[in-house]
């Protein structure tokens, strides 16, 4: 594999050609991370969708595996989860054998194209050879549509109770809001309750939901969930926004009372966890789509389109305001570094194209350009409570005109104290306070960046350039 195109990253996930969009039924087993993801294998734009497929040792190399799961008659193959069956509840697989379950939204263009509202359903599929093959469930729909249009993208995991009677939640986006179902065994799903406080991000479709729990380093546990919305995302376009709550097994409540972002940069979307991940490794893992549905089918990359974000993983973080979802950097992303230097003063050159970036401010506010000798240039400020990041010169932006665009991002109570960045060919990806608050960004820029500049900012600082994961 070459991967050597322009703009092909280095150390992100994408697929060897064609279109990609949200990772799918990422789930750990037996020494493999999986990615699933939409995949259209026909063309580099959004089409007909199948469950595209990779697997990892370390969540930083991938292997491209075939397609796993194909559009049937029941329609195409959207978004949605995968988990492993222990006790084998569905009676799919064997106690020996877990069968891997996906558990994904068929969409029915032909339903859709007829007008009708019912297109949109859930069905699932299951591997009984480490999702290498796939056989899809005979009785599928599992669970039909109740008369509204968006009605897609489950998010499956395992409930247990204090009494440790468990069964099977599915967190489901219904339009405007999330609804939870409840199962003993992936295949009869119970409605259990709706989820839309009045003062949540409604500027667009809901998509995408994940619920689980996070403790913090006080041992104070709470649920997250995860809403993915698009349009009506801070920088325009998508992002996730969550809640952090509780959940009883039934209903998710919340004690956030604003909305919270993921990720303030444009391009982080759809995003949601691994799960299956052992309780020794007691990670919760995420990757996202790194792009914006107002520009991901004309970016100008070929012969493929569309990457993951970094592989993050996400913590509760006590704050004076509340709790907050932090996300950093998975620590296997450390092995990528190739050459480790420690530069003085505040201009210096970058020799490879693959960095990461370690930043101390002393200053209040602070800046940092990151450039090349072709007028090429990214601006990352802190100024009047905002984190801000310009892309109106970064290289190529006129293939749409949302994506020149200075993006801001409230710090909230957020002191900066350090600063970690990493520049791939066609992406920066920021992380504050290791991961307090986080701006993923698309950048197209004609030549490598090849000089960084700094302002209130401390004058060591180390530059770690990445080796590629191809
Ligand atoms: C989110 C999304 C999902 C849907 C999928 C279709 O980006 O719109 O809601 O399942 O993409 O590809």
């Amino acid at each position: 594999k070459s991967f050597t195109e322009p703009f092909r990253p280095q150390y992100h996930f994408s697929p060897e050609a064609n279109w990609m969009n949200d990772p799918n039924g990422m789930v750990y087993l037996d020494g493999e991370y999986h990615l699933f993801y939409q995949y259209y294998p026909d063309s580099t734009v959004w089409g007909p969708m199948h469950w595209g497929h990779a697997v990892s040792t370390d969540l930083v190399h991938w292997e491209h595996l075939p397609i796993a799961i194909y559009p049937d008659k029941n329609g195409w193959i959207f978004s949605g989860s995968a988990v492993i069956d222990h006790n084998n509840t569905s009676g799919l697989g064997s106690p020996q054998n877990p069968a891997m379950i996906a558990i994904f939204t068929y969409h029915d263009p032909v339903g859709e194209k007829e007008g009708r509202v019912d297109f949109q359903t859930q069905g699932i599929a299951y591997s009984l050879d480490k999702g290498r093959t796939w056989t899809v469930y005979a009785d599928n729909p599992v669970l039909k549509n109740p008369g509204i249009k968006d009605f897609r993208d489950p998010k499956v995991r395992w409930y247990a109770d204090s009494e440790g009677n468990g069964k099977w939640i599915m967190s489901l986006a219904v339009w405007d809001k999330i609804s939870f179902y409840s199962s003993p065994n992936l295949l009869d799903w119970t409605f259990e309750s709706d989820f839309n406080p009045d003062w949540a991000a409604y500027g667009g479709v809901w998509e995408c939901p994940d619920l689980f729990p996070l403790t913090d380093t006080d041992g104070t546990q709470k649920w997250i969930l995860f809403v993915s919305i698009n349009p009506g995302g801070p920088q325009g376009g998508s992002a996730t926004q969550y809640f952090v709550g509780n959940f009883d097994g039934k209903t998710f409540s919340t004690e956030s009372s604003e909305t919270l972002w993921l990720d303030y940069g444009a391009d982080n979307y759809a995003g949601v966890t691994w799960s299956n991940v052992p309780e020794s490794d007691g990670r919760t893992l995420f990757i996202g789509w790194m792009s914006n549905w107002q520009y991901a089918q004309i970016v100008p990359t070929h012969p493929w389109r569309s990457a993951t974000t970094l592989p993050r993983n996400l913590e509760l973080v006590k704050k004076d305001n509340g709790y907050l979802v932090a996300s950093r950097p998975v620590k296997e992303i450390e092995k990528l570094r190739t050459e480790s230097i420690t530069v003085s003063g505040n201009s210096f050159e970058l020799e490879n194209e693959l960095v990461e970036l370690l930043l101390s401010p002393n200053q209040e506010d602070f800046k940092i350009h990151i450039s090349n000798d072709k007028g090429d240039r990214v601006i990352i400020e802190k100024s009047d409570q905002e984190l801000k990041i310009d892309r109106t010169q970064s290289g190529f932006i006129d293939f749409s005109t949302e994506f020149p665009a200075v993006h801001n991002a409230p710090l909230h109570a957020i002191d900066v104290k350090n600063i970690r960045l990493f520049i791939d060919r066609s992406s920066i990806e920021i992380f504050i306070n290791d991961g307090e608050l986080v701006m993923t960004e698309l950048v197209f820029p004609t030549f490598p960046f090849t000089n960084v500049n700094l302002e209130g900012i401390s004058d060591s600082n180390t530059l770690h350039y990445l080796n590629g994961i191809w």
